[in-house]
């Protein structure tokens, strides 16, 4: 038995409830893994607040995306998978161990659940799960995916290359910050827009910040006095895509991953799951994410940490204006 957290209504954190359940034991291509920590998004609570449909049939709803954790249970061909694949990659590279082998008993991991990881144990493809690089901490490699996936997928989407300038608003948050660090890797100069008190964060990472608010066109002309290439808004309020808008990128280098009306109705992009724009890149992104944060070229920064069964209250404080960094939930 183990604990579950599951919204067994739609509605606000209320609905959450902490139940307990046994996890079936792994089928072929399956793995269980007990979750060390486990990451909060935005849109964990939106899928039971009935903003995306309130069908009864879809209840309970099981929130949670992503996790880190070990692997404690393999299904039974995740063996022969395993022991075949370490065969041939060694013979092939004359080195022990590979990225390719199967996934282990004992494995530390960074796994996504799609729905469902706010449990102590999840039972999962073992397609899924990504070995953790030692050097990430456990609550970081937690966070990694979601907003991580999201922010390659934007600044791909945008075109972000060496040289380029790029504008990008909500830059502290979850989405923001990987997008920021991932465009000054690739080469771009970053001008991020965050309130003043993210700034010097900001810095670190390598952006310029600018204060969001009347006036912003003409700080950022001051900036770049040539000229924005791409803007990638991770917000999605009306004004902030007004204000993504009057910069003067090219449409198609303009990138939200919130405002999918505005995108349809005013001709730029919109990334996410169900977009022509993204649909082929999600899994793909996982890799690139986990081996930028081994190497060292990618953080995720943890604002706070709840206890599995205080999932409501993460939701809670999530939905008000709270410290910079993600959240996680600890089993
Ligand atoms: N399309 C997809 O596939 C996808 C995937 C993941 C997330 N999302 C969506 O992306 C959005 C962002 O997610 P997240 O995880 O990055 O959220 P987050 O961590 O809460 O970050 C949002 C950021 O936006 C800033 N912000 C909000 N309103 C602002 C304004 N008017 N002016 C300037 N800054 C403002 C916040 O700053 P303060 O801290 O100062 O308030 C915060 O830094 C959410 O709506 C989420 O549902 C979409």
């Amino acid at each position: 038995m183990g604990k579950t957290v599951v919204a067994s209504a739609f509605g606000g954190p209320e609905v959450l409830e902490v139940i307990e359940e046994d996890l079936p034991a792994p089928g072929p291509g399956q793995v269980v893994v007990a979750m060390r920590a486990i990451g909060v998004n935005p849109v964990d609570y939106r899928l039971y607040s009935g903003e995306f449909g309130a069908d009864p049939a879809l209840l309970p709803v099981r929130p949670g995306m992503e996790g880190s954790g070990v692997v404690v249970e393999v299904g039974p061909d995740s063996e022969e998978v395993e022991s075949e694949e370490v065969e041939s990659e060694e013979a092939d590279s004359g080195e022990g161990g590979s990225e390719h082998r199967g996934v282990r008993v004992g494995d530390e991991v960074i796994v996504y659940t799609g729905t469902g990881a706010y449990a102590e144990r999840v039972l999962v493809s073992a397609q899924d799960v990504l070995l953790k690089p030692e050097s990430v901490p456990w609550d970081s490699a937690a966070c990694l995916l979601t907003a991580g996936g999201t922010a390659v997928d934007a600044v791909t989407a945008a075109g972000v290359g060496d040289g380029d300038v790029v504008v990008i608003f909500g830059a502290a948050g979850g989405v923001g910050e990987v997008a920021v660090q991932l465009a000054a890797a690739w080469g771009a100069r970053v001008i991020g827009v965050a309130r003043e008190k993210h700034h010097d964060f900001l810095r670190t990472l390598g952006a310029v910040p600018v204060a969001p608010g009347e006036g912003l066109s003409e700080r950022i002309r001051r900036i770049a006095p040539r000229g924005v290439d791409a803007v990638i808004d991770t917000i999605g309020a009306d004004e902030v895509v007004d204000d993504c808008l009057a910069l003067g990128a090219d449409l198609e280098r303009v990138v939200t991953v919130v405002a999918f009306e505005r995108a349809e109705r005013d001709g730029f992009v919109a990334v996410g799951v169900g977009t022509k724009a993204s649909d082929w890149s999600r899994p793909e992104t996982r890799p690139i994410l986990v081996d930028l944060a081994g190497r060292g070229l990618l953080d995720v920064f943890v604002g706070r940490r709840f206890p599995l069964t205080e999932a409501a209250e993460a939701h809670r404080a999530l939905q008000q204006p709270h410290p910079r960094g993600k959240f996680v939930l600890v089993p």
